[in-house]
């Protein structure tokens, strides 16, 4: 018997686009339906949810990019993939941040579609694996709350091991993370609730990972900015994907690791002190792990040029407080890091 593969609207204003892709999907095993614009494809979704909607930005009617944000709130196991022939890269990043899993470039050819299908598939199975898995602790949690927590703490450390086994450079990264976060945390005066809520996330602050693709993740050259956002996503994905699991305090830590102090950030919503004190420091504590770690494009930096580095973006990337606690640590050598140099 052969098992179906999942299903796929198809959502475009030009019939000969859809034709295209129903008939090659379709043909390769995968259960295609269509929609000519937003409304026609909501409609759709609510008589059959789909796995993936390949979906027009700009169609008469309601565009794809204005029901995208329903689409992902109401379904969110659906995945989306994003498709139009205007790169405006302001538009591409509010897609992805509204949800969309990836984006493809019209004109474009059967076989590049086929692959951004096969890997956002690949993607969307494993998250929904992980999502099942936890969900399952989670109702463990509610029958014998001592054991069931010490078994999602296991499971959330293999689950972190096991997403830095698809990253060939950061292996221990979070761990490493921890402890100096830790370090930091405990400078600062952090109360206990704090410090175990700064523990978690930064335990889980890029478990969002697993839908990055490894390749990139790996790529032996410096990212394009495309490539760059791709990875960024993980900021994103991460939050959903613990909510259930963890209070609202741990989930803005993961979502906020990556903002600047200043609003540099990529798609930041908060500056300065309104990023969650626990997300300043787990950024100060990622960024010199990274910066001390060879990397596939560049070599692992000293001690001292890290706290240089450190120093000189502080007030900018990074919170200028913070950062002086860093430097002091560095300097007191309280922790000693894996790959130090
Ligand atoms: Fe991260």
């Amino acid at each position: 018997m052969t098992i179906p593969k999942e299903s796929i609207l198809l959502v475009d204003d030009e019939e000969a686009i859809r034709g295209i892709l129903s008939k090659g999907l379709g043909a390769r095993g995968f259960v295609c339906d269509e929609a000519e614009n937003g409304d026609q494809a909501l409609e759709k979704l609510k008589e059959q949810a789909s796995d993936l909607v390949i979906m027009d930005i700009n169609m008469p009617g309601r565009k794809g990019s204005e029901v995208l944000p329903e689409i992902t709130e109401r379904y969110p196991e659906t995945a989306v993939i994003m498709a139009s022939g205007v790169t405006d890269t302001k538009v591409i990043a509010k897609c992805i941040k509204d949800g969309a899993q990836d984006y493809i470039s019209k004109p474009f050819r059967f076989e590049q579609v086929l692959t951004c299908v096969n890997s956002t598939l690949d993607k969307r199975r494993i998250a929904l694996e992980i999502q099942r898995y936890f969900q399952d602790l989670g109702k463990k949690i509610g029958r014998n709350q001592n054991e069931s927590r010490q078994l999602f703490f296991g499971a959330i450390q293999t689950l972190v091991t096991t997403l830095e086994s698809k990253d060939t450079f950061t292996s221990g990264h979070s761990h490493d993370v921890v402890e100096t976060s830790m370090a930091l945390g405990e400078k600062m005066k952090l109360d206990t609730k704090e410090m175990e809520d700064l523990c978690w996330a930064a335990m889980l602050h890029d478990v969002g990972k697993i839908v990055v693709d490894p390749n990139i993740l790996n790529k032996p050259s410096e990212l394009t900015t495309t490539e760059y956002r791709h990875i960024m996503t993980h900021a994103i994905v991460g939050p959903n994907l613990v909510r259930p699991f963890v209070n609202d305090k741990i989930v803005e830590m993961i979502s906020h690791h990556h903002d600047h102090y200043d609003g540099g950030g990529l798609d930041q919503t908060v500056v300065g002190k309104d990023i969650p004190l626990g997300a300043r420091i787990i950024a100060l504590a990622d960024a010199y792990h990274a910066m001390i770690s060879d990397r596939p494009y560049r070599r692992a930096l000293s001690k001292m040029e890290a706290m240089e580095e450190i120093q000189w973006c502080s007030g900018s990337q990074f919170d200028p407080i913070i950062a002086n606690v860093m430097i002091r640590l560095i300097k007191e050598q309280i922790f000693q890091p894996r790959n130090t140099k």
